[in-house]
């Protein structure tokens, strides 16, 4: 039996659309072995039973790769899942990597992580979540011909997250449909400066410039108007001084990044978010500094 541990991670962060995310300590774990035959799914949604199930997905594109599609044994897939589902927090880069983890251990292959970094990035799309849930902390990624190239950034330990998720979903089809195909120069030249500048603010230290280094004008705008309470949700975290607030991923859930000792901020917040119709929780995290672990039990 092949045990996989994946972390939950946030991307975008801010400007950095496409290209930075971190690993955050909330995880999937998926417990995958080789059966006599068929494809047994246990531990998930009814609807995520079959074929089209995620993991198994990834594994047979990672059995491809390594030759061993001609595999004839079935497999069993057991999910123990604390990612919520379609909420901007990497559920599904969890999965694609569960999977191409757990093919690679069964069918013996050998791959390097920035093998399976490809591999898993050509299934989603996009490496900026597959590369912290991969490597933990933060990364930034990007692709360039047909290869993904990464550096990975240590984040500030000195300080936390508090996640806002709704109790509805968004999926990045949906949220990505609403981007414009071209912006203008100087929405651009906004962003360049902002991610650039948020990257020394936090291998510095200098966490007073996060405020204005998390502001982004390539998606947030945009998405905001499919999230209900966006703007009243956002404002909030900034009147209750956490350092810089940001849409994760392709969102619902909203961040909030916190110094360590900030403890009124996520009970406030909780009590500002009652009033709404749809149901938010908070969840207080903090970065994963490891990535994706691999148990041969
Ligand atoms: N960078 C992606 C997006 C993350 O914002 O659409 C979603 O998985």
């Amino acid at each position: 039996m092949v045990e996989v541990r994946v972390p939950a991670t946030s991307a975008n962060i801010g400007p950095g659309f496409d290209c930075l995310g971190v690993a955050l300590n909330l995880y999937n774990r998926f417990y995958i072995e080789e059966s006599e035959e068929g494809l047994f799914i246990d531990g998930c949604e009814e609807s995520y039973k079959n074929e089209k199930n995620l993991v198994y997905v990834a594994m047979r594109r990672c059995f491809e790769r390594i030759g061993s599609e001609g595999r004839q044994r079935g497999i069993r897939i057991n999910f123990d899942s604390d990612i919520p589902i379609s909420r901007g927090l990497g559920s599904s880069a969890a999965c694609i990597l569960g999977g191409v983890l757990a093919a690679n251990e069964i069918g013996k292959g050998n791959l390097s992580k920035d093998e399976i970094l490809e591999i898993a990035s050509e299934i989603e799309g996009h490496p900026d979540n597959i590369a912290p849930a991969l490597f933990g902390g933060m990364t930034v990624s990007v692709k360039d011909e047909d290869r993904v190239y990464y550096e990975k950034i240590r984040f500030p330990q000195s300080l936390k997250f508090c996640a806002v998720i709704p109790d509805f979903k968004l999926s990045t089809k949906d949220s990505r449909a609403v981007l414009p195909d071209n912006i203008p120069y100087k929405d651009g030249v906004y962003n360049v400066g902002r991610v650039s500048l948020l990257i020394a603010a936090l291998s510095n230290g200098n966490f007073e410039l996060l405020r204005l280094a998390c502001k982004d004008r390539l998606h947030e705008t945009y998405r905001g108007s499919l999230i209900g309470n966006y703007n009243e949700i956002v404002g909030e975290c900034s009147r209750l001084n956490s350092l810089c607030v940001f849409l994760s991923g392709a969102g619902p859930t909203i961040m909030a990044v916190l110094k360590e000792e900030d403890t009124d901020f996520c009970r406030q917040m909780e009590a500002f978010l009652s009033k709404f119709k749809s149901k938010w929780v908070v969840k207080e995290l903090k970065s994963d500094s490891y990535g994706a672990l691999v148990a041969n039990t």
